[in-house]
């Protein structure tokens, strides 16, 4: 049996860890500097968000170059002493690879634009409808259509995110053999880790067509030829060495989940799902708000750490990542009892079947960024979701508490590291504001206080190390309607 289930994972979003050169933007030698802290919470693995080269119109996820370190976070050289250093504290690394869409920057989507057919059959594209309209009616996961018309083909190419991040065509050979020289590359550098970006989103049906009940996600969503994609891209590159992989599955099954991640199946290692963090989305909307259902959150654990464990597949555990709203704010109380709800929510998650994920900050009880004004936003998503939001007729007031609820921006704030100027992240304006708690939680003041949330990580850690039923036991669920406790053992 697979032995994951002693791993743990800490999520770094470079660009908001530590900036070593005063640009306000975090690096690679700022994570260096940072690996004994790292080693003290006694993590095993690094998993660092999309750092290619890259225009940056989506904070990374739209690429350019993989086989580049984008500039912002050092040369290539840095990346190697990062891989190289890590392996001092017993820490990999894992890397985020983006592979269901280029950005349009990128030199196979220029050579498609310049009419080369080679690289036009890397994307996906198609003639419009006789009336004008775009191939489907599809809605991008960042609102508006899925489709961008270009007028030397006089066809449109497929975006399920950004305009400037096209949907890659993996019914294409060549593409699988680039994504698996990709992998194959950076393995090469001593990286034992791969996330695969919305991994499930690759295969999409032949026919397209329009969705009249849906943004159109159900006809593309673990499409026909994902399992057999993945295990080929596993046979030809990750595969080959001890690695641990992970794919972010979007508005997944679990029927598809235990393929991807189950055992002997030769496809990952382990899955990403998100419908825990949709309990509090009106009408399953994520920009309409309401108070997370308790009962619908246990349901959604018990229903997938029971039906993952029946075959031997493994869930990430998580709260909270780079497109999430911070979880002690989320489904704690971050005013009242912000260490105790951390300590809570933590505990709740890292003792479950699976291999547990802390996003930065998270281990001292980060909470969301309360930004007041539509200028403090950054993200993509957010800015566009502000003027969706403002058009379909909200008011200012009510626009911004949503964003504070929801925008992927409370999740990217600068690591607060102490109580000196810019919460000790740089000594320049950092490219994204620091919250203004930072006073009190940083992790110099977590340090210095045994009964910190950063020392309650550490123990849960350790305890998963120590004990082996925490690694491998079942999960059996316990008082499943009680309506204030959520309950379970582990057991062999
Ligand atoms: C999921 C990533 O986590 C998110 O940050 C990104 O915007 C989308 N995939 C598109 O790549």
């Amino acid at each position: 049996m697979n032995n994951f289930g002693n791993k743990v994972i800490y999520q770094i979003y470079p660009k908001s860890y530590k900036d070593s050169n005063g640009d306000g933007i975090g690096d690679f030698p700022g994570i260096i500097e940072k690996l004994p802290y790292l080693a003290n919470l006694g993590i095993d693995y690094i998993w660092l968000n999309a750092c290619f080269v890259s225009p940056q119109n989506d904070n990374g996820y739209d690429v350019a170059d993989y086989y580049e370190i984008d500039p912002t976070y050092g040369t290539m050289e840095d990346f190697e002493h990062l891989v190289h250093d890590a392996k001092k504290y017993h820490i990999e690394i894992m890397l985020d690879m983006v592979f269901n869409h280029t950005s349009t920057q990128h030199e196979w989507f220029q050579k498609a634009l310049a009419g080369d057919e080679t690289y036009k059959n890397y994307y996906i594209w198609r003639k419009g409808k006789p009336s004008g309209k775009p191939p489907t009616n599809w809605v991008s996961k960042f609102g508006g259509n899925t489709w961008e018309y270009v007028e030397r083909y006089d066809e449109y190419y497929l975006h399920l995110y950004d305009v400037s991040q096209a949907d890659l065509n993996w019914d294409n050979p060549d593409v699988r053999n680039e994504m698996a020289k990709i992998v194959d590359f950076w393995m090469h550098k001593g990286v034992t880790g791969f996330r695969f970006d919305v991994v499930n989103l690759i295969s999409k049906p032949e026919t397209l067509e329009d969705d009249f009940e849906g943004d159109g996600r159900r006809f593309y969503t673990d499409g026909p030829h994902v399992h057999e994609y993945l295990r080929g891209l596993n046979n030809a590159s990750f595969g080959k060495i001890d690695s641990l992989t992970v794919g972010e599955m979007s508005s997944t099954s679990l029927e598809n989940c235990v393929k991807y991640a189950g055992e002997n199946r030769q496809e990952l290692s382990s899955v990403f799902n998100f419908h825990h963090l949709k309990v509090d989305y009106k009408h399953k909307e994520k920009w309409s708000l309401k108070d997370f259902d308790f009962q619908e959150l246990k349901d959604l654990f018990i229903t997938w750490q029971e039906g993952m464990q029946d075959y031997d597949a493994w869930n990430a555990l998580f709260w909270c990542n780079h497109d999430q709203p911070r979880v002690v704010s989320r489904f704690g109380n971050d005013r009242s009892y912000p260490k105790e709800s951390a300590k809570m929510l933590a505990t709740a998650l890292h003792m479950m079947r699976g291999i547990p994920y802390i996003y930065q900050g998270e281990e001292i009880g980060m909470t969301n960024a309360y930004f007041t004004d539509i200028s403090e936003y950054r993200d993509v998503e957010s800015l566009n979701y502000y003027d969706i939001l403002k058009k379909s007729g909200k008011k200012e007031s009510e626009v911004m508490h949503i964003l504070q609820e929801r925008s992927r921006d409370n999740g990217r704030t600068p690591m607060q590291w102490d109580a000196s100027a810019n919460a000790g992240f740089s000594e320049a304006t950092p490219w994204l504001q620091v919250i203004k708690n930072y006073k009190e939680i940083n992790v110099e003041a977590a340090l210095a206080n045994l009964d910190s949330v950063f020392y309650h990580y550490q123990k849960l850690i350790a305890l998963r190390k120590e004990y082996k039923v925490i690694q491998q036991g079942r999960f059996v669920p316990l008082a499943k309607e009680h309506p204030e406790l959520f309950v379970y053992k582990r057991i062999f």
